[in-house]
């Protein structure tokens, strides 16, 4: 039985530490000719079917007016492999540098978006906007993945998931409960 956990008052400007679901995803977009990359952890499934999105892109963000303008992205999923990347790519600009070549990823052609997808990341979901109405009030975008691409293995990639403070924890152990589940939430 549990005696319960202590606890502490908390600031209320960190408590995204502890609901940032993860995984940090790479968000590849392309405008006028030009492609970037940001790095992002502030998504959330809206619906299994169609499959929606829902992301935080700071305004401040050169992907913000390439997105807005475009009207699509591709959400890529990294692993631990490419680390360095994901923090390099979060900590620059689209505005000064190209950060395929900065970074060294393979850009590759998409089947249903003009952003390109990156090579490198385990799997590539391609995006359109849907509804715009929440992006003016709270840089708040919704998108419909229409086209997904995913490496049949690891079943079980090793993902990164921000703790803030320039901390990452790393996916791990896997355990099941099938059989306890009901059909529609398996
Ligand atoms: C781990 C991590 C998570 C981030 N999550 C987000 C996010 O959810 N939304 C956002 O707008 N910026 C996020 N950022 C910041 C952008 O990735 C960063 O501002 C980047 O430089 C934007 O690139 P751009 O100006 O080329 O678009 C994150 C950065 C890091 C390192």
């Amino acid at each position: 039985m549990s005696k319960g956990v202590r606890k502490r008052d908390f600031p209320l400007g960190n408590v995204r530490r502890y609901l940032e679901p993860g995984p940090i995803v790479l968000v590849s977009s392309a405008s006028k000719g030009k492609t970037n990359i940001m790095t992002m952890g502030w998504h959330t499934m809206l619906e299994f079917s169609p499959s929606l999105v829902g992301c935080m892109i700071s305004s401040g963000n050169h992907s913000h007016g390439m997105i807005r303008e475009s009207r699509e992205c591709v959400i890529n999923l990294p692993t631990t492999a490419l680390t360095d990347a994901v923090v390099g790519i979060g900590n620059s600009s689209g505005a000064d540098i190209d950060k395929f070549a900065q970074f060294g990823l393979t850009a590759e052609k998409a089947s249903k978006v003009g952003a390109p997808l990156i090579r490198d990341c385990h799997a590539n979901f391609e995006c359109r906007i849907v509804d715009d109405a929440l992006i003016a009030r709270y840089n708040f975008f919704v998108f419909e993945v229409v086209k997904a691409h995913v490496a049949p293995s690891p079943k079980h990639p090793q993902t990164l998931h921000y703790t803030g403070d320039g901390v990452f924890m790393v996916s791990g152990k896997v355990i099941s409960r099938r059989s306890k589940f009901r059909p529609e939430n398996l």
